[in-house]
């Protein structure tokens, strides 16, 4: 089995089999915006599903809500986005290519080791083409538009860069409605924009991607047991999903990197082939910056009655945050796998079954006319119980690699014994172990090896 894929093969992978594609493509793209095709957005919708069901189905302490992406913009004056969430970018006069300063670090190393001192930012070339690159200017990150058919400052409005805040807004109106006590959450999955001097690695770094982001309000002072708390449960959630441990990490921010309303901040990274160990997800101690930033300039109290002390307090929160397209990458890297089997490369996704976008694919020997009904009579029976897929084209042993590299665990085997015998064949994804059961107990027999995924 291969460690790691290189990235050129699973963009490949992706484009082929219909996962991911660019956005505008035959328009020539557009950079940082992608597409999820068939296979994409089931396998999307799946992880968002994983998700939901550990956050919110399955805690009795967290609820659930869907914010709208353009707020008040006085939301983002209050939240500290629009004086703050911007980046250092840098320009090459002589290519014009735009840079994070940030990012020109490395490039800054490198040039110390050959001019034997320290330079700055400026004094550093530009990585693609060796020019002179302008001083560094901020760049605020949130894209802007209008709202109304009038395009002035009055009607300036922003595409939310982060759902959290649509759920620190609400939470007067969850708290009142849903008669919660602390501790308790409230989770949102939902598109953020945020206009990235350099998207890049695919859909590592996007303009438009999705997060999935909890807001766990807690009593001050329990708040740091229970970032504890929050960072084992997630890293639990990615193992629980198949990444293998050894190829994720959990690091603390350093003072110096921590965002303006956080305490503390720990990141959970996973080994990517283009850059090594890089954040998938951030578990941040957010305190009660926001809700007080929020009550100041709202004048609104956003407070909660602590009946045991008696009064009227500010929630701290602590603040899991993932990206769906970063969590989709991360699957795929890390469930691709190469094998010889009988002097043959086969690629498979050992996509955990809770993730596969097809759970069972039917496959007739052959499209002999005699097997075509009895395939497809299979096919209606699985189809309302399971996302499956039917294909007839070409040998059954390319079929089986076919749905191997698209990750489905499952396929059934309709041959010309089950005209006569009324059973089929079930062969697994990674063993490729084969069983034959009649088609009177197969939908059992698929649950069963789906484990209720
Ligand atoms: N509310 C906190 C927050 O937004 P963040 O670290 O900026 O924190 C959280 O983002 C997660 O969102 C990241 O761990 C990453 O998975 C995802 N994310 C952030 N920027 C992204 C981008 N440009 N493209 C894809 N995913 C992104």
């Amino acid at each position: 089995m291969a460690d790691a894929p290189s990235m050129d093969v699973v963009v490949s992978l992706c484009k082929r089999r219909g996962f991911v594609f660019q956005s505008s493509e035959i328009y020539g793209g557009i950079g940082g915006f992608w597409d999820y095709g068939p296979l994409g957005v089931e396998l999307k919708n799946n992880i968002k599903q994983a998700w939901w069901r550990a956050t919110v189905q399955e805690r009795d302490d967290v609820v659930g809500l869907d914010a709208s992406i353009i707020m008040n913009p006085r939301v983002w004056q209050a939240s500290g986005h629009v004086d703050t969430f911007a980046d250092p970018m840098v320009d090459c006069k002589s290519c014009k290519r735009r840079f994070r300063a940030d990012e020109l670090v490395e490039h800054k190393h490198e040039a110390e080791s050959v001019h034997g001192q320290a330079v700055d930012i400026a004094g550093v070339p530009c990585p693609d083409c060796g020019g002179e690159l302008t001083e560094p200017r901020m760049f605020n990150l949130m894209f802007k538009t209008y709202v109304g058919p009038v395009e002035d400052s009055a009607s300036v409005a922003y595409l939310r860069p982060e759902t959290a805040q649509g759920i620190f807004v609400n939470f007067d109106n969850v708290l009142t409605t849903s008669r919660r006590k602390l501790p308790f959450g409230i989770a949102q999955i939902g598109k953020a924009f945020r206009n990235e001097i350099t998207p890049g690695n695919f859909i590592f770094r996007d303009r438009e991607f999705e997060q999935m982001e909890i807001e766990y309000f807690v009593l001050p002072g329990t708040d740091e047991e229970w970032h504890e708390r929050w960072i084992q449960e997630r890293f639990n959630w990615w193992t629980g999903l198949g990444v293998r441990k050894e190829k994720l990490r959990i690091r603390e921010h350093t003072e110096d990197e921590l965002s303006h309303y956080a305490k503390r901040t720990v990141d959970i990274e996973f080994d990517f082939p283009f850059a090594g160990f890089a954040e998938i997800e951030g578990i941040a101690n957010r305190t009660d910056f926001d809700l007080g930033r929020h009550a100041e300039h709202a004048g609104r109290e956003l407070k909660y009655f602590d009946e045991e002390s008696d009064q009227h307090i500010v929630p701290y929160v602590i603040e899991p945050s993932m990206g769906v397209d970063r969590c989709f990458l991360t699957v795929l890297i890390d469930s691709y796998a190469e094998e010889e089997v009988r002097g043959e490369k086969r690629t498979l996704l050992r996509l955990h079954k809770e993730l596969a976008p097809i759970k069972v694919a039917v496959l007739p020997l052959s499209r002999n006319e005699k097997l075509v009904p009895t395939a497809r009579r299979v096919w209606d029976l699985l189809r309302p119980r399971f996302m499956t897929q039917y294909d007839d084209a070409q040998s059954i042993g390319r079929r089986y690699r076919r749905q191997d590299e698209i990750g489905t665990p499952l396929c059934v085997t309709v041959d010309f014994d089950t005209l006569d015998d009324e059973a089929v064949t079930i062969r697994e994804r990674d063993s490729m172990e084969q069983v034959r059961v009649p088609i009177e107990g197969l939908v059992e027999a698929l649950r069963e090896k789906l484990g209720g995924a």
